[in-house]
């Protein structure tokens, strides 16, 4: 839909109000100003009147329990994504808030809702994500002081932020992270000489994947729980 309808439904001005403050440069499309009412968007850009986000009524939320062999992508002509397990008509308006690798399971959030996956993946917002993960070896007990205190991973200058780890078993542990760098907690486990043997995302801020749903299903969003990643954890 054309720039100024989009702001046109999802706010209280008129098409030709909101073609006025397009003009006036007070909208940005994915944080770059834009000055053309009739700019192509869509319900996956995030689009801002001022420091506003607008959003479209009717917008879906939606958790997925990942299985293992589906990226994390809209669309891929070679390989199974997330969406391809969502009915087409569903999967045509959401995307993906907060990417898993392919072989990582578990808690997969999607939306329509760009101003809402903002929240989710905004570094700024510092959204809590807590991992289970099997590792190769038994993590000792400097390894866990490490990954608390932050580590250096291969590559980066800047040490990775306090986390949070729990031990279940020798080889089972819990990590709450709140940052979300390119393979973060298998980058995190390789700084302490361990290894990842398999992953799977347990909860977002407040929202925890459903143990209901098998690898594959989904299921909407209470209202309780789309409320909640606006609310600090
Ligand atoms: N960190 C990783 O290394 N992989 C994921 O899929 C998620 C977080």
């Amino acid at each position: 839909m054309r720039l100024d309808q989009h702001i046109a439904s999802s706010s209280e001005l008129s098409r030709k109000d909101a073609r006025r403050v397009v003009i006036s440069g007070r909208v940005s499309v994915n944080g770059t100003r834009c000055k053309s009412a009739s700019t192509h968007v869509t319900e996956h850009d995030q689009i801002m009147l001022d420091d506003r986000f607008l959003t479209l009524p009717g917008a879906l939320y939606l958790m997925m329990n990942k299985p293992a062999g589906v990226i994390s992508a809209t669309r891929d002509s070679n390989q199974p994504t997330a969406l391809d397990l969502l009915p087409a008509d569903m999967a045509r308006h959401v995307h993906i808030a907060g990417r898993l690798d392919k072989d990582t399971t578990g808690l997969l959030l999607l939306t329509s809702d760009g101003k809402w996956s903002h929240q989710v993946t905004s570094p700024r917002r510092d959204c809590a994500k807590t991992y289970q993960i099997l590792l190769a070896e038994s993590l000792s007990e400097d390894a866990r002081l490490s990954l608390e205190q932050g580590v250096l991973l291969n590559g980066e200058d800047k040490p990775t932020q306090p986390a949070r780890v729990v031990v279940r078993a020798p080889t089972t542990i819990e990590l709450t992270i709140r940052e979300g760098r390119y393979h973060q907690v298998k980058r995190m486990l390789a700084a302490v000489g361990n290894h990842v043997a398999a992953l799977h995302r347990l909860s977002i801020g407040s929202i925890v994947l459903d143990d209901a749903l098998a690898p594959g299903q989904h299921r909407t969003l209470t209202a309780a729980e789309i409320a909640a990643i606006t609310e600090p954890d």
